[in-house]
């Protein structure tokens, strides 16, 4: 894929950013990035907290072939693509947690969220994937809200490189897109899945459904989980999440 990056200083949202530019014909490969914004967001509702010079904050167009269910591919795709070029830069290893954030040592260093106009017949007309990245803790520290969930990528004082993550990353992600039909990525997901074997809960719409033991990731990216009463069943994202007990 060809990029074309286009930076900035303070914006409300990427995604938003890249929505309009989509809207307007803005070509695949277009990307903004940020050292800043004011309604950064994250999946279900939630805020992205996204603080000045400690972040990666980016946002990309794509213009997938794809039905518009097929769409965790791209997620999961960047998730593999994020992991790797972390672990090439501190040289340690994260975890995914199901679906897409990033963990290093039990703390969220990186969340991402794809947004999809829907096209004709069930296809996506585009997504925009947004990915936002913990650089360094703010010099204030994370706020009382995310100080036990958040984390960061470098440890205070060390300096990490944004420009070069960001290349990885899209390189990692442009690799795999190019083959996304045959999920390249599948092996690189399942391996660093946080959840394996955990019991964890199930949470519907925001409310506490029920708990399950976690067996797997499906080939389709669904969460295999075990139900208290030994039934099987597979999570697919959307309104589920899960919290590790
Ligand atoms: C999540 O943690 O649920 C997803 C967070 C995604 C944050 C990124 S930062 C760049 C892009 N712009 C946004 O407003 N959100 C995404």
């Amino acid at each position: 894929m060809q990029y074309s990056i286009e930076k900035y200083g303070t914006v409300t949202s990427t995604n938003d950013i890249v929505k309009e530019k989509a809207a307007a014909g803005a070509p695949e490969g277009t990307v903004v990035l940020a050292d800043r914004q004011t309604a950064g967001r994250g999946r279900l509702g939630r805020q992205f907290f996204s603080p000045d010079a400690s972040g990666l904050y980016m946002s990309i167009l794509l213009r997938p072939r794809l039905a518009a269910a097929d769409a965790l591919s791209i997620t999961t795709l960047a998730a593999v693509a994020v992991a790797e070029a972390i672990e090439a830069q501190i040289r340690r290893n994260v975890q995914i947690k199901w679906v897409n954030d990033i963990y290093l040592d039990a703390k969220k260093v990186c969340g991402i969220l794809a947004e999809g106009q829907a096209g004709t017949e069930g296809s996506l007309a585009y997504a925009v994937l947004g990915i936002g990245i913990n650089l360094t803790e703010p010099q204030e520290g994370f706020p009382d809200l995310l100080r036990d969930i958040a984390g960061s990528v470098c440890k205070q004082g060390e300096s990490c490189d944004r420009e070069k993550l960001m290349w990885d990353i899209l390189q990692n992600f442009s690799k795999g897109y190019a083959c996304l039909a045959d999920k390249p990525h599948y092996d690189g997901y399942a391996s660093r899945s946080m959840l394996q074997e955990k019991t964890v809960t199930v949470f519907v719409g925001g409310e506490p459904r029920c708990t399950a033991e976690v067996l797997g990731i499906t080939s389709d990216f669904g969460l295999r989980v075990r139900m208290q009463d030994g039934s099987e069943t597979v999570l697919q994202s959307g309104e589920v999440s899960v919290k590790i007990q």
